[in-house]
């Protein structure tokens, strides 16, 4: 199964596709954790990224195109795989379907979460998160301890990027280098429409409906 999860920043990605990789037993592809995880280990990559993100920019075309090159040619994609915040711009969307063309893995569906802005400030703001991938709100979906990951017992940080005038910027850049897509996967026949706006469990219930039809 061929997944792309869309949608603007806070819209669930990373709430929703941590289940589903679960459920499918596809890898989840954050670009996001992968960039963040580059930036807590002090790599280049991590350094030259961090510059940006802590922006509300996005990371370069070229520097994201090379890492999903990477990250779909490895063994654990060899049975699908479940995208997550890629692609974010119309040259990063040509290099995927180019690169998904040599190992033969086209998408099948790119699943658009829409959430109102107003909603998305207000989740990304009280959002809590953890090293490990996991995230949580102070109120809508709070960890079973204050400050503590229910999945592996580690302290809970706020983004550096979850700053209000951060997110601000964040969802201006989706406005105008992202949401374009949803024309573009449109036009392509793939597009999947889901309402985002549910409790956690009901998205995710729209979301395996769409996901068990390319089991
Ligand atoms: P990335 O990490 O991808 O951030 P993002 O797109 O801004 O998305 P978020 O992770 O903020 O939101 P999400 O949809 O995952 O929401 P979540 O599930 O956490 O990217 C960060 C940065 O990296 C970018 O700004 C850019 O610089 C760089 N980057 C990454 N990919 C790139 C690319 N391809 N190209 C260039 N640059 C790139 O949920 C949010 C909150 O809401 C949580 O608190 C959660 O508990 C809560 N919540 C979730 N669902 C619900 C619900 N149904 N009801 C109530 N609350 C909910
Ligand atoms: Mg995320
Ligand atoms: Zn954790």
């Amino acid at each position: 199964m061929n997944i792309a999860l869309f949608g603007p920043p806070g819209a669930g990605k990373g709430t929703q596709a941590k289940e589903l990789s679960k459920k499918y037993s596809i890898p989840h592809i954050s670009t996001g954790d992968i960039l963040r995880a580059n930036v807590r280990d002090g790599t280049e990559l991590g350094l030259k990224a961090k510059q940006y993100m802590d922006k509300g920019e996005l990371v370069p075309d070229e520097v994201l195109i090379g890492l999903i090159r990477n990250r779909l040619t490895g063994s654990d994609c060899e049975t699908g795989y479940l995208l997550d915040g890629y692609p974010r711009t119309i040259p990063q969307a040509d290099a995927l379907t180019d690169i998904l063309k040599e190992i033969s893995k086209p998408l099948d569906a790119v699943i658009n979460i829409e959430v109102s802005d107003d909603e998305l400030v207000k989740r990304l703001s009280g959002r809590r998160s953890c090293a490990c991938g996991e995230s949580y709100h102070v109120m809508f979906n709070p960890p079973e301890k204050d400050g503590i990951c229910n999945a592996c017992g580690a302290d809970l940080y706020q983004r550096d990027d979850d700053k209000e005038e951060v997110i601000r910027q964040r969802l201006a850049v989706y406005n105008e280098k992202t949401k374009p897509l949803i024309n573009y996967y449109d036009d392509a026949g793939i597009l999947v429409n889901i309402d985002g706006t549910g409790v956690v469990d009901a998205v995710f219930a729209d979301i395996c409906k769409v996901m068990n039809q390319f089991k």
